[in-house]
């Protein structure tokens, strides 16, 4: 049974990024490229979380719209962002690249919307679903990176 979810929600996932029409290497090549490196961007990132965290509890939704921004229309690093990792996990981590990049897209866009509805619960909520989004790319994948 449990093999059985595995396996169909692999094959989700592949239908999806196949229905998108792009991999991690088109995801990357489409985004502008800024001067930084992947963690650089990942420091902007927790940025980005920290100031939509201050605009919930300020009620301020211009604030947390400009954070979200941020995560939403993000450039790309001056590196292939998979060469942090070592070569036998690079396939793993692009599709990891791939599948968060549109969950973030959908979770900062739910906290722009409940905050541009004045929800400040629902919106903290929201933020909370984004952080833990953050958070379980983490555990997969931060211990991973080849210093
Ligand atoms: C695709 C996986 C992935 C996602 C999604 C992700 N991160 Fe990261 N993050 C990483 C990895 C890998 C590192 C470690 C990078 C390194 O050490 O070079 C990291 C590191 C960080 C760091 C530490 C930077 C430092 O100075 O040590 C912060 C802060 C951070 N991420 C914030 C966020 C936030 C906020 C989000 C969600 C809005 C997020 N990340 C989403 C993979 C991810």
């Amino acid at each position: 049974m449990k093999k059985v979810v595995v396996t169909s929600l692999a094959v989700l996932l592949t239908t999806l990024s196949h229905a998108q029409g792009k991999d991690a290497e088109a995801l990357v090549a489409g985004k502008q490229k800024a001067d930084m490196t992947y963690l650089q961007l990942m420091e902007i990132m927790g940025e980005a979380s920290s100031m939509m965290h201050k605009g919930v509890l300020r009620q301020n939704k211009q604030m947390v719209k400009e954070g979200a921004d941020i995560i939403l229309t993000h450039p790309a690093p001056n590196h292939k962002p998979w060469t942090i990792m070592a070569e036998e996990d690079q396939a793993g981590f692009k599709k990891s690249l791939l599948a968060y990049d549109q969950l973030l897209d959908t979770k900062a866009g739910k906290v722009v919307e409940d905050a541009d509805q004045g929800a400040w619960t629902k919106a903290s909520n929201s933020l909370n679903d984004l952080n833990a989004t953050c958070l379980s790319c983490h555990a997969m994948w931060q211990e991973k990176v080849k210093r």
